[in-house]
């Protein structure tokens, strides 16, 4: 039996001064929703303070992305031992990164390695475009980014990833995909592949969220979903009543 997780990913959004006030706003509430695993994604600049207010909370904590080699001339970048120090987590592979920032299959494979080599649980995102979706596309992008993005696991780390599901053309835009269609994709275009790759114990031991336009209305519909293990949630976790909402549901 998978237990359900809700992620918070803020994305560019709250200053440590904001983020403080949300996480002590959150706080009370999150630590009483034990039948849910929770997780906040705040941006690199709050992470320490974010971490710091989480300590002993049973709330997970978690960075948006990282680099994969360990130190050196990479100015900008945030190696995995400096995430791991502050939270347990790491979203890789964000469609916002590989639509404005390059990353590709490849470089988010040797994230997800150099992520479960320093003990972080990556959180992998896939999900196919618009345009890939409408052309009948999404089984082929979605399993090409199984495939090249997770390749080389060990058999104990291939059963500790989470992996989200969020089409792209559900982020942000208010018009979620519905339960059964998510839950269509994640079984046949993400669990299969994943089972030919690491065996079906693997494929059914991972948490495989939902991420896009996920609200308090219609967290429901994807949580009653066989395949489905909770959100991934943008938007929607900027607002205590609302990351509240979503939560709640998933217990
Ligand atoms: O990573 C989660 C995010 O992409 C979903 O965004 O705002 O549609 O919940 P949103």
């Amino acid at each position: 039996m998978r237990k359900p997780m809700v992620a918070g990913n803020w994305k560019m959004n709250k200053t440590v001064a904001d983020a403080v006030k949300l996480i002590n706003e959150l706080l009370p509430e999150l630590q009483a929703q034990t039948a849910v695993d929770r997780v906040v994604c705040p941006p690199f600049t709050a992470l320490y303070s974010v971490s710091e207010l989480l300590k002993n909370s049973g709330i997970g904590c978690g960075a948006q992305d990282l680099f994969w080699e360990a130190k050196g001339a990479f100015t900008g970048e945030i190696a995995p031992d400096m995430i791991a120090e502050l939270g347990e987590y790491v979203i890789i592979g964000h469609s916002e990164r590989r639509t404005y920032f390059g990353e590709t299959d490849e470089s988010v494979n040797k994230k997800v390695l150099a992520a479960l080599s320093i003990g972080l649980t990556p959180i992998v995102c896939v999900g196919e475009t618009l345009a890939e979706n409408q052309s009948g596309q999404t089984e082929t992008v979605v399993t090409r980014q199984i495939h090249n993005g997770l390749k080389g696991l060990s058999t104990a780390d291939a059963e500790k990833i989470i992996i989200a599901y969020e089409p792209v053309w559900a982020i942000g835009t208010g018009l979620a995909a519905t339960g059964p269609q998510a839950n269509q994709v994640i079984a046949d275009y993400i669990r299969k592949p994943y089972a030919a790759m690491y065996g079906d114990v693997a494929a059914q031991a991972i948490r495989v969220l939902y991420g896009g336009s996920v609200k308090g209305s219609n967290a429901a519909e994807f949580f009653g979903q066989p395949d489905i293990d909770g959100a991934l949630v943008g938007g929607a976790s900027l607002k205590k009543t609302d990351f509240m909402e979503i939560v709640n549901a998933a217990a």
